[in-house]
């Protein structure tokens, strides 16, 4: 299977004064189209800043992220921002749709920014939100929404616009545990149907029972990659 992501010796280093944070440190791995990844690690150990550089959000001080064959590093600052609405999809841990657009409307969107909505776009939204199990509610705004369906209308809009990587930042974070397995078994189903390059952070090791691999990081430093299924389950039981 053809990679969809690479990282090569990414570092990100935050400067402020004479302090410095290697938030980040010499990280390399890559990620392969239909593959879900599980991002692990405890509070502070740089996942955030790792989902930053994937989504094109923070050029990386040391090293190559690169998708699709594209370095995010050699581009413009106007191309970047082009390459990440067209290429990648984000659901945050707090969901941030916009309150005054309805559901419908909150997914369209990426398609409107994109300037690729028109009527197949539209049935693809209607499709989406109902294998997501929300077509009862694209007319609802999302302060008429439970936790668990905002959280899918956030992957909902994250996928829409057909993006080669979708990337997750504790996306289970505010939801109980029945409805934190719904939404990240979708998730990982979704990943998997349209073939996509998926990273989810999580403090939940239960969450990686719908992973492909799972990438441990501590201190910046990836201390280990694990793909065998019963090493996963091993973890996923003591953690
Ligand atoms: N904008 C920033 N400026 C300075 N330091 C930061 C910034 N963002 C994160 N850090 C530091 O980088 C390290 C990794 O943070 P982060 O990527 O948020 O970790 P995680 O998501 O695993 O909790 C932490 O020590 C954090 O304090
Ligand atoms: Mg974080």
């Amino acid at each position: 299977m053809s990679v969809i992501l690479e990282t090569k010796n990414v570092s990100k280093i935050y400067k402020s004064g004479s302090n410095e944070v290697k938030a980040v440190d010499t990280a390399s791995f890559q990620i392969h189209e239909g593959e879900f990844i599980g991002l692990v690690g405890p509070s502070g150990s740089g996942k955030t800043t790792m989902l930053a550089m994937l989504a094109a959000l923070l050029v990386p001080t040391i090293g190559e992220v690169i998708i699709d064959g594209v370095d995010l590093g050699k581009m413009s600052d106007s191309d970047r921002v082009k390459f990440r609405r067209e290429n990648i999809g984000f659901t945050f841990q707090s969901n941030n749709l916009v309150p005054y657009l309805t559901v419908k409307e909150n997914v369209e969107l990426m398609l409107r920014l994109n300037g690729r909505f028109n009527k197949n776009a539209a049935t693809r939204v209607e499709e989406l939100l109902d294998r997501l199990g929300l077509s009862d509610r694209i007319n609802n705004l999302p302060n008429q929404l439970s936790g668990g369906q905002k959280q899918r209308v956030s992957i909902a809009r994250s996928l829409v616009h057909n993006p080669s990587v979708v990337l997750a930042d504790e996306p289970t974070a505010s939801l109980d545990s029945e409805r934190a397995y719904q939404v990240t078994r979708l998730y990982a189903d979704l990943i998997h149907e349209q073939k996509k390059a998926g990273v989810m952070v999580t403090h939940d090791m239960r969450m990686c029972v719908f992973v492909d691999r799972i990438i441990q990081i501590s201190d910046g430093k990836i201390q280990s990659i694990i793909d065998d299924r019963a090493e996963i389950d091993n973890l996923i039981n003591c953690g």
